[in-house]
């Protein structure tokens, strides 16, 4: 399920885990919390006629009217799909990589056909840990600071929204942050794997 948890950023010499301000698996609080901090989310209705591990086409397909409607709103021109898989050689770099702070120059816009991730948003005096799974919609805006965990299993599969895909460059703040509050559950990667 879908969960957002809010935490105060906090002096990271404090040793505890983080205790969430606000922790919540109800969509329309969810998306309320994140529409005041700028963030776009939206459940989309499931495709119960899209099998398990669908080709790119047959994923745009099933999708086209929604995608349609984000392009004509949002502006943007690029749409692929990326599937990540623990059978893939780089997922554990690749894991590493987006577990540290970063921004973009370009809105980071995800749609999860399947699996799960966990984006953690770095907004002013807060974090807001964000467990997508299938049907989620986010988008992040170009300069948000987040971090991204795959989890130590990735199988998760996504649409991606670019208005330049050339702009989707990862620039690291440099900020240990991340390493101060929690990961992808494992429970939960095993849960959405089957
Ligand atoms: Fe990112």
């Amino acid at each position: 399920m879908t969960e957002l948890r809010i935490y105060a950023t906090r002096d990271t010499g404090v040793e505890t885990a983080p205790e969430p301000l606000l922790s919540t698996s109800n969509a329309v609080q969810i998306s309320a919390e994140l529409k005041m901090r700028g963030i776009k989310f939206q459940r989309w209705p499931s495709k119960p006629e899209l099998e398990q591990q669908a080709r790119q086409e047959r994923i745009l397909e099933a999708y086209a009217s929604l995608i349609a409607s984000v392009q004509k709103h949002e502006g943007y021109q690029t749409v692929d799909v990326m599937r990540v898989g623990s059978d893939q050689p780089n997922t554990s770099s690749l894991r590493q990589t987006f577990l540290q702070e970063h921004q973009h120059q370009e809105d980071e816009v995800r749609f999860f056909v399947e699996g799960c991730g966990l984006f953690s948003l770095h907004i002013k005096d807060e974090v807001l840990q964000v467990i997508c799974e299938a049907n989620d919609w986010i988008t992040i805006p170009a300069g948000t600071r987040h971090w991204f965990d795959m989890g130590a299993n990735p199988n998760y599969c996504v649409i991606r929204f670019f208005k330049n895909s050339g702009g989707w460059v990862a620039s690291f703040t440099d900020d240990p942050i991340a390493n101060h509050y929690p990961g992808l559950p494992c429970a939960r990667e095993q849960t959405t794997q089957g």
